[in-house]
């Protein structure tokens, strides 16, 4: 009887935790039959969540807002009603998209009613490519389930609930800062609530393709490994993938899992920052097509080098936010996208680091056409509640999310599972374990972690972090300059007693746009500008250093950031101010990417 409640443990602990009608993440949307979701949506600020709990009794209210309903008569009572409440445009973040939301966290509800006409024979499925931070989901009255993560997409099958004419689909969205959430309570940017990203109904075959991998075998520049799954088990389904510039034209055949997987000889020209080549690749099962563009190309270390294509290269990097150029808010659209990964190539990177959280599919996808290289990252950020189970599965889940959405874009060089983590057994053995996960996922990819310095008195920093055997990159963060006197960096050296590329994730200064003085004085753009000059000089010594993505691309919002005149709740450590205009400093950088 132990054995078996033992096993019934273990079998939960592996489980994903989708919800009852939540089904797994669909691959490449952007390549399905769908009706787009996004538009206007009714809002209802809910502070004290009276539209989700009965009165005052805790309990979950079966007649809360999730019914959208509408009084029967005119003596009922309902206190609210969609239909006359406040619009906004979705996707966005609520905060900038009216002052009274600026820095709400807590509940609001949204609304979006829209015809449809089922097709016999096919599934739809609602797909929400973001949603921050945990939300409740209704369709027509129907709770379907709920989904915890801010920057990762989710589905739900509404098949038998989506009905013929008009439908009402309801989100509760709850954007409060937990210690238990992922990231937790205190982090260095604008905590964004709503439905942040693209919304659509995909209509799917009964048995559909839900996803699907076409990369480089690792290790081969010649093999290509292709892996495909239907949403069901369902075996002898044949599944054609063809890239017609290779000649590739193949036949898959599900096994009773409703998987099918294959390796083909082949020599494609692979992708590189300086020929970003991408492939059309489509992929067809009885009348379902879906279209895709995927580039090929290897990723490894030869001891402290990074290699692609199996030739060394610096990563001339710049760390971004997930925020869209000039109006702030989170970024939207491929043109935002755009916008911000043109300031980065003028900076002549060839690699971003898009932190702190998964960013947009629009981001990844355009830096991809750019030959632009990431670096991607889930919020596993500073004091983590590392003891906490549930907490850890929430990271596993975002990091499953995050490579499942992202792993046929070339582009994608390192999978980062943290940012700037206390040390501490139960911090080494939650991110042992992450690190762990990531290469078992996705074993052609690099894995990494922002580590964060001890520093010595003695000018002498010894790198010593115990994650750093479960890396293949070692990362740190360094603010001499900023949160250490400028005037030591040079006497600085730095002992990393890894065998591993070195990258610099973090280094900079804040300076007001438009504020001279002497470079000693904080906040002007000569002391940013100088303080580049002195961590470029410093860094550029370290053994081992492969690349660098110092902070940060713009300047961007954060609560963290007041002070009145100067950052006005703006975090003014960007080589561009938040209009788009240089700071003397991205000259340094841009020189000094010249010379590598
Ligand atoms: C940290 C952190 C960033 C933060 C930065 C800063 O290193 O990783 O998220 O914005 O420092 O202090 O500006």
């Amino acid at each position: 009887m132990k054995k078996l409640f033992i096993l019934l443990l273990l079998a939960l602990a592996v489980l994903p935790i989708y919800s009852a009608e939540e089904v797994p993440a669909v691959t490449n949307v952007f390549g399905r039959e769908s009706v787009s979701l996004n538009g206007t949506w009714q809002y209802v600020i809910d502070q004290q969540e009276m539209g989700y709990y009965a009165g005052n009794s805790g309990k979950v209210d079966k007649w809360g807002f999730g019914r959208d309903a509408h009084p029967r008569t005119s003596s009922d009572l309902q206190e609210y009603d969609f239909d006359k409440s406040e619009t906004m445009q979705i996707p966005s973040d609520w905060n900038t998209q009216t002052e009274r939301l600026l820095f709400y966290e807590g509940t609001v509800w949204f609304r979006r009613r829209f015809n449809f006409s089922p097709r016999q024979g096919h599934r739809a499925v609602l797909y929400f490519g973001a949603v921050n931070y945990h939300c409740v989901v209704y369709m027509n009255g129907e709770r379907l389930g709920e989904h915890e993560g801010g920057f990762t997409p989710f589905c739900f099958d509404v098949t038998d609930i989506a009905k013929k004419g008009e439908n009402s689909v309801v989100l509760k969205v709850n954007n409060a800062r937990r210690k238990d959430a992922i990231p937790t309570q205190i982090f260095d940017w604008w905590n964004y609530g709503g439905i942040t990203r693209d919304v659509m109904l995909l209509n799917l075959p009964e048995t559909y393709v839900q996803d699907y991998y076409v990369q480089l075998a690792k290790g081969s520049n010649k093999t290509i490994r292709c892996e495909v799954r239907l949403n069901e088990k369902k075996a002898g389904v044949s599944i054609v993938v063809e890239i017609p510039e290779l000649k590739l034209h193949k036949i898959l055949t599900t096994d009773a899992e409703g998987k099918a997987a294959a390796t083909w000889k082949c020599k494609p020209t692979l992708w590189c920052p300086e020929n970003p080549k991408l492939y059309a690749v489509t992929i067809t099962k009885g009348e379902e097509t879906i279209n895709d563009e995927i580039g090929f190309r290897t990723i490894e270390t030869r001891g402290k080098q990074i290699l692609l294509n199996g030739e060394p290269i610096f990563l001339k990097g710049i760390s971004m936010h997930d925020e869209a150029p000039f109006r702030q808010g989170r970024l939207r659209t491929r043109d935002e996208a755009h916008t911000l990964l043109g300031w980065a190539k003028d900076l002549g990177c060839n690699f971003v680091r898009l932190a702190h959280y998964p960013h947009n599919e629009l981001t990844v996808r355009d830096a991809e056409r750019m030959g632009v290289m990431v670096w991607s990252e889930i919020p596993v950020y500073w004091t983590i509640d590392w003891e906490n189970d549930k907490t850890f599965r929430n990271a596993q889940r975002q990091l499953r999310d995050m490579i499942m959405r992202d792993r046929n874009r070339a582009n994608i060089v390192i999978w980062s599972i943290a940012n700037e983590t206390p040390h501490g057994s139960a911090r080494d053995s939650f991110l042992s374990r992450l690190a762990q996960e990531a290469h078992a996922l996705d074993n052609t990819r690099l894995v990494s972690m922002a580590m964060e310095v001890l520093w010595a008195d003695n000018f002498v920093n010894r790198l010593k972090d115990n994650m750093n055997e479960y890396v293949d990159v070692v990362s740190f963060n360094e603010y001499i300059g900023w949160y250490r006197d400028v005037n030591t960096a040079r006497k600085m050296t730095w002992e990393i007693p890894y065998d591993k590329p070195v990258i610099v994730s973090e280094f900079g200064g804040g300076a007001l746009y438009g504020r001279h003085g002497d470079a000693n004085e904080r906040w002007t753009e000569e002391f940013q500008e100088r303080l580049y000059e002195e961590n470029l000089a410093m860094l550029g010594k370290i053994d081992g250093l492969a690349g660098m993505s110092p902070w940060i691309l713009k300047d961007f919002m954060s609560p963290r950031r007041p002070l009145a005149g100067t950052q006005d709740y703006f975090n003014r450590k960007g080589l561009l101010d938040e209009r788009g205009n240089r700071k003397k400093a991205f000259y340094v950088l841009q020189r000094w990417y010249e010379t590598r």
